[in-house]
């Protein structure tokens, strides 16, 4: 059983190494600081055995919306609960912020991940052509609070 807790400093090159193997992304851990600067709240990690092997960073997007930025568990933690305990915490977080919605990007291939957003009641609000580096689209989805 993961626990779920806030994001600590000493967690960024865990978390800098799951976003790179599991969304092909490489960010410096400023980025993740300046992220989070305004909602520490809304970065969450999953930790299994004293280790992070699960991420979500959200932000608070105006006064009604929160988005999550990105979302990932480690490859071989998957399909076990933790993406669900990390997603349930979060739309506790946001209901207790009084937003109206949460808000995502997703790649439109990644059906494995649109599959489960639904799950959690996001719908597609549109799509944004050729939005990544590689110029796949990417799919807006949003669930309502
Ligand atoms: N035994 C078997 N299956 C289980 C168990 C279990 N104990 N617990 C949950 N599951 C199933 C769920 O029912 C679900 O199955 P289904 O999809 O067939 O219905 C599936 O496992 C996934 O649920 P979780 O385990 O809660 O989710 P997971 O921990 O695998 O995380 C996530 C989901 C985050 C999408 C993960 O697949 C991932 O990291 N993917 C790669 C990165 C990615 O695509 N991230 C999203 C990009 S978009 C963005 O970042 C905004």
């Amino acid at each position: 059983m993961a626990v779920i807790r806030n994001f600590r400093y000493d967690d960024l090159d865990r978390i800098a190494e799951i976003v790179s193997s599991s969304l092909g992304e490489y960010y410096p851990k400023s980025l993740y600081l300046e992220k989070s600067h305004d909602w520490e709240e809304g970065f969450l990690v999953g930790v299994e055995g004293g280790r992070v092997v699960a991420m979500l960073l959200g932000i608070v997007q105006g006064r009604f919306e929160t988005r999550i930025l990105m979302f990932a568990v480690e490859r071989s933690y998957r399909k076990r609960g933790i993406g669900r305990e990390l997603m349930e915490r979060f739309i506790d977080l946001s209901v207790m912020k009084r937003v109206k919605r949460i808000s995502l990007e997703v790649r439109r291939s990644n059906l494995e991940a649109i599959r489960f957003y639904e799950k959690f009641g996001f719908k597609n609000t549109g799509v944004l052509f050729m939005y990544y580096s590689d110029m796949e689209d990417g799919l807006k989805m949003a669930k309502q609070l």
